[in-house]
Parts: structure tokens; C-alpha cells; sequence
């Protein structure tokens, strides 16, 4: 049936002004992007949510025929979408049915730090871990992923992640495209190495832990290469790089425009116009994409254009349907911006890495030690540097901090890139970059701060802040 649906489509692409021809063989044999199914809240009151997920083991086939084995919530691969609103009260149970102990990091949700599900909320294998929190923040897409010392970047690798939505007033009202799975969908880009059997085992070498996992495979929600139906007029697409080490400039094949609405914490103020995005690992990224200028039955790519060899992604193909919203709005949402004036006080992080050895002000982490201790709803400023350290003259790393949003106050000096004067929890920095960020610290307990590549923070490149 898939066949014959491209056959038509085919032979129709051929005579429309189609951005890319694409290989017939080749697109018969690609599957539809999967979706992430949303999650049931089992809770009827509208103001609270419950939400059950078990991490679990499972097999996908990324290549025909050929089986991995990985993890997943409630399913076999990656993990459902949770969607809540900010003021709702959220229990999460979460039942590890692994071989091995995990954790439930709720990524970018500011809450305290037994509810964080940092590699403090370590979860047996057969246990159960509750949380319970309020949501106290605005719309934006956050995600969930395991924390466990030393075995966050295998169990995110083998499939363990999954997106949490938050709703508000703001974003009710906002008319922009929220139907899940229809005009908004989740993508969550990842890059995998297959070994000679072409499944993915999890098998970092030397090098992997130097620089971070660098797969040569791309997965998005799980599939290579997927393609999806999308309608004309404007589509949100908010993307996850839920890559170990892999930073991206994301592009459409055909270099059109597009406008970035959200960072990690939140919608902008304004659209953002960019042809290139630039996302490291744990960044989020909503874009809206205007279709309305294709013809039904035109393609067009996602592709990452980091490298020399543009990478082709995943595949957008445009149907005869609207998407019901044809304008880029202009407002977005308020934000208030912190006063540096207003900062208690300012800390340094040098964050260092030469050979295997990875460290944030010449330490690694260690459990049993808090690094800097906070005081409660104070406003801070921390400046992080990359030290630029290696023969290579070092890379780059993306600084991420557990239990807060913050403002990038500047980068070298001077202003931050328009798309990331938003609500932020993780921020890439170049080798020899000092990033200035600022917020105020609302949520009691200890947290982490660490390098998102995977590999660096595994490899003990984080460190522990306490909130009393
Ligand atoms: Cu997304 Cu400490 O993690
Ligand atoms: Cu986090
Ligand atoms: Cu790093």
C-alpha cells in the first residue's frame, strides 16, 4: 500500500517543481516519522495530573531485519510525550523494569531536588520512584531522561527519553499550530553508531569519550530518514537534539527561511527568522515552517549541514490539507528580563578538557561533595568558561543546569544571538568562550551542572550545587 501510495506520489513529484528528486527504491522503503504516542493523565481532576511510566527493555529494527537492543518508556524506543499545564500538580510513577538501577531526570522542570531525579534518586531494579511537583513555569518543551553516575549516556543511547509539554494561558491563546501529531510535532534528532551487524550496541572507544559519541547513523523519533505528511500553511516542529555528543546546524534543503518560537524553557518574545540553527545536545528548538508556498506532493529535507556532507534527515512531504494557521505571529510572549544590577553575587566555572580527563574548576564530580552552596531565591550570576586546552585548541561544550531556566547575559561581552534571549537551561560554549548567564534560584535541594555531551559528563565533568 506504502509503495503504491509513493508510486502515485512519484510520478506526480515528477512533473511539479519539487525541491529534491528523490530515488523511488528508496523512499518505498522509508517509514512514516514515528510519534511518540501523548500520555494518558489518569488523573480526571483538570488541575492535576498522573502520569504512569515504566522504563523497560525492547528491540528496534533501524536497518530491515536487523535488531538492536534498547530501552524505552512504556514501549520499546524513546518514551510517550507528557503534557501538562503550568499550575497543575503532576505525580509521576515511574517503575524501573530493568536489569539495572535508573533515574527520571525531568530536564528543564523547576522544581526541588528530591523531584529532579538526579543520579541522588536512583531507582533499583523492580522499584518505583513518585514524584510529585507543581508546575511553575511557562509553556515550553522540556524532556525526561535517566541521571544514573556513569550510566547516562549508554541508557539515553539504548532509547531512554521522551518530551514533557507545558501549556499555558499565554500559549492557549497564542495562534500558533498545536494540534499534536497534525500541524505540531515532536523531533527528536539523534545520531547512532551501528556496528558490522548493523545494530546499535552502545560501545564508546577512547575517542568517544575525548570528544562525545559520533554516530553515522541518524535516527529522528527513532527512524532513519523518516518522512512526513505535512499540511500546507505553517507547522510547528519542535526539535529535541537528543544526540550523546553530536552538535547540529539544522537547514531546510532549500534554504528557505523559518522562525524559531521557543528555546528550552519557553516561547521568545518574537519569532526568530534563520535559515540555520545551530543545536547542541539537550537544546530544544520550536520553528514554525511555512508550507503554503509548496505544491501537494513536494518535498523538502531537514538536513544537518555541520558537517561537509549535508546530511539529509528526515523528509517533509506537503499534502492537499491546511494546517489551519497562515501567519507568523509577531508577539510571542512576555518575558522579564533579569538586572544584572540585581545579582547577589557571581560565580566562575572553568570547564576544562584535555585527553580523557574532564573537569569544571579542575574537578571531577564526586557525589559526596557540594561544590557551591546557594542561597535560597537569590539572584546569581555564573560565568562560565571554556578553557581553550588540547592541541586542537579544545571544543566546545554545552553547560546545562539542573533545576532552573536562565538568561544569557553575554557571550565574550557581547550580546547573545537573538534566539537565545529566551528562557534557557543549556548553552553551548566555544573553546575559549566565557558565557555570562544569570537567574535566581526558587527550588530548595541539590542540583547538578554539567556538560550535556553525555560522555563528558559520565566521564565526570559536572558538579553539585546546593539550594538551602
Ligand atoms: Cu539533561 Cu543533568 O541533564
Ligand atoms: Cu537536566
Ligand atoms: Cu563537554
Amino acid at each position: 500500500v506504502i509503495g503504491a501510495f509513493f508510486l502515485i506520489k512519484f510520478i506526480f513529484l515528477n512533473d511539479t517543481a519539487s525541491e529534491k528528486t528523490t530515488d523511488i527504491s528508496e523512499l518505498a522503503a522509508r517509514k512514516a516519522l514515528p510519534l511518540p504516542p501523548l500520555l494518558e493523565d489518569l488523573n480526571p481532576d483538570p488541575n492535576q495530573a498522573e502520569f504512569h511510566l515504566t522504563a523497560q527493555k525492547g528491540k528496534l529494527e533501524i536497518l530491515d531485519g536487523v535488531e538492536s537492543h534498547t530501552l524505552g518508556y512504556n514501549g520499546n524506543y524513546l518514551g510517550p510525550v507528557l503534557r501538562v499545564r503550568e499550575g497543575e500538580k503532576v505525580k509521576v510513577k515511574m517503575k524501573n523494569d530493568l536489569d539495572e538501577a535508573t533515574t527520571l531526570h525531568l530536564h528543564g522542570l523547576r522544581v526541588d531536588g528530591e523531584m529532579d531525579g538526579g543520579p541522588h534518586s536512583g531507582i533499583k531494579p523492580g522499584e518505583r520512584w513518585e514524584p510529585e511537583f507543581t508546575i511553575n513555569q511557562p509553556a515550553a518543551t522540556l524532556w525526561y531522561h535517566p541521571h544514573m553516575m556513569e550510566k547516562t549516556a549508554k541508557q539515553v543511547y539504548e532509547g531512554l527519553a521522551g518530551l514533557i509539554y507545558i501549556e499555558d494561558e499565554n500559549s492557549d491563546q497564542l495562534a500558533i499550530p498545536k494540534e499534536y501529531g497534525v500541524n505540531d510535532f515532536p523531533i527528536i534528532i539523534q545520531d547512532r553508531q551501528l556496528d558490522a551487524s548493523g545494530s546499535m550496541e552502545y560501545d564508546p572507544g577512547m575517542n568517544d569519550v575525548m570528544m562525545g559519541l559520533y554516530g553515522d547513523t541518524y535516527l529522528v523519533n527513532g527512524a532513519i530518514k523518516p518522512y512526513l505528511e505535512v499540511p500546507k500553511g505553517i507547522v510547528r516542529l519542535r526539535l529535541l537534539n537528543g544526540s550523546n555528543g553530536r552538535t547540529y546546524h539544522f537547514e531546510l534543503s532549500n534554504r528557505s527561511e523559518f522562525y524559531q518560537i521557543a528555546s528550552d524553557g519557553g516561547l521568545l518574545e518574537e519569532p526568530v527568522e534563520m535559515t540555520t540553527l545551530r543545536q547542541s545536545p539537550a537544546e530544544r528548538a520550536e520553528v514554525l515552517v511555512d508550507f503554503s508556498k509548496f505544491k501537494t506532493g513536494d518535498t523538502v529535507s531537514l538536513v544537518d549541514v555541520s558537517t561537509d556532507a549535508k546530511i539529509e534527515l528526515m523528509e517533509f512531504v506537503v499534502t492537499n490539507k491546511e494546517s489551519g494557521v497562515n501567519e507568523i505571529p509577531t508577539q510571542l510572549a512576555k518575558i522579564s528580563h533579569y538586572d544584572p544590577n540585581n545579582a547577589v553575587k557571581t560565580r566562575q566555572f572553568v570547564m576544562s578538557g584535555v585527553g580523557a580527563t574532564l573537569t569544571i574548576n579542575d574537578k571531577t564530580m564526586d557525589m559526596t561533595r557540594i561544590d557551591e552552596e546557594v542561597k535560597w531565591n537569590d539572584t546569581e550570576i555564573w560565568e562560565v568558561t571554556n578553557q581553550r586546552t588540547g592541541i586542537k585548541g579544545g571544543m566546545a561544550h554545552p553547560f546545562h543546569l539542573h533545576g532552573v531556566q536562565f538568561q544569557v547575559i553575554d557571550r565574550d561581552g557581547e550580546k547573545p544571538p537573538e534566539n537565545e534571549t529566551g528562557w534557557k537551561d543549556t548553552i553551548l560554549i566555544q573553546p575559549g568562550e566565557t558565557v555570562r548567564i544569570i537567574t535566581s534560584f526558587k527550588n530548595k535541594g541539590i542540583f547538578m551542572y554539567h556538560c550535556h555531551i553525555l560522555e563528558h559528563e559520565d566521564a565526570g565533568m559536572m558538579g553539585q550545587y546546593e539550594v538551602k
